[in-house]
């Protein structure tokens, strides 16, 4: 984990109290803190920082570590790792839904996150038109190949064809990115780990179905955003799911409530209100559908339709 990330951070155990957490090395290199410990000044729980992965999940979401399947499977690091950089070895087939994701960043001196960043397609992107990038994720699989890519400047990994079989794939990183600007770390988007109006940019795309409490995770998005001079890039393609959150928390797909009808327009609609979830409000600058592919075996592909809402807060003129 890079130094310069850890003034930034709290406690995730303990959010509401806002506490800093102590740092302790026992191996780096440069500014790269590759063994050590985050401590709370509060709570005093700790923290580990492993071969330069800081792992900053609340108690309760620790047992994602050791689960090998869902995002830590062998086969969605695959899948993950085609759909984020096929663009890069295999320009015929790749999907060009994270190119359209991140046409709407602009260039900043504030910072950024990227909520459920995967293997790190849009952190890095981030990277060109922010100082700082942070991408955070449940899976300590998809963060360490995210963070192996931020140090070799390079991937190598076996694709799967089928079954077993696999096919190595190797290609270098787009050299407009910046990595020394990039961290990534294993951490939970109900409780998010970061200073209060730290970020200028957050995304948070294909992961509001994903998490047990869509508005919760919104909230959370608003708590850590800059209250001007920041924008929001959201996406989802709202396949709801109940195994997932439950139906009373869902924020579209159902036929009454305060969230009845389609997601999109109830997402929107909490963006540009304000006083609400999403406080101050943001103008709508676009709006639109983005297909995605994911590439589960060569003869299995899901094509996806996520549907996007980008929000800015202009300059405060109070
Ligand atoms: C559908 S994938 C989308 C990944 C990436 N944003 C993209 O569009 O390629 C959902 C991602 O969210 C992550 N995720 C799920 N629940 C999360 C949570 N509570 N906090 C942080 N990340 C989470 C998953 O591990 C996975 O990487």
């Amino acid at each position: 984990m890079k130094r310069w990330l850890h003034e930034k951070l709290i406690c995730p155990e303990c959010a509401s109290k806002e506490n800093p957490l102590t740092l302790s090395v026992t191996r780096e290199t440069g500014d790269d803190v590759l063994e050590g410990e985050l401590t709370c000044v509060g709570c005093r729980r700790t923290y580990g920082i492993h071969e330069g992965v800081a792992v900053l999940l609340p108690e309760r979401s620790m047992g994602l570590l050791s689960d090998d399947a869902g995002y830590n499977s062998r086969a969605m690091l695959s899948a993950y790792l085609w759909s984020h950089f096929a663009e890069f070895f295999n320009g015929t087939n790749a999907t060009d839904a994270y190119r359209t994701w991140s046409s709407y960043f602009t260039e900043t001196d504030g910072w950024a996150l990227d909520i459920g960043c995967s293997v790190g397609r849009l952190s890095f992107e981030l990277s060109r038109t922010h100082s700082r990038v942070v991408g955070m994720d449940t899976s300590l699989s998809f963060i360490k190949k995210a963070r192996q890519l931020l140090t070799e400047k390079r991937l190598e990994f076996d694709l799967i064809v089928e079954g077993h079989l696999t096919e190595r794939r190797s290609c270098d990183l787009d050299p407009g990115w910046h990595e020394d600007r990039v961290e990534f770390v294993v951490a939970d988007a109900m409780a998010l780990p970061f200073r209060p109006t730290l970020f200028s940019t957050a995304t948070s795309v294909n992961v509001l179905e994903k998490v047990p409490h869509p508005r919760q995770h919104l909230a959370n998005i608003n708590h850590v955003l800059k209250d001007d001079n920041a924008m929001f890039v959201f996406s989802d393609p709202f396949s709801w799911d109940e195994a997932v959150s439950h139906p009373e928390v869902w924020m579209g797909g159902r036929t009454e409530g305060p969230f009845q009808g389609r997601g999109i327009d109830n997402i929107i609609r909490l963006m540009s209100e304000g006083g609400g979830t999403f406080h101050p409000p943001f103008e709508i600058v676009d709006q639109g559908d983005v297909n995605w592919k994911i590439r589960k075996t060569e003869n299995l592909w899901e094509h996806i339709t996520s549907q996007f809402v980008v929000g800015v807060r202009q300059q405060n003129r109070r």
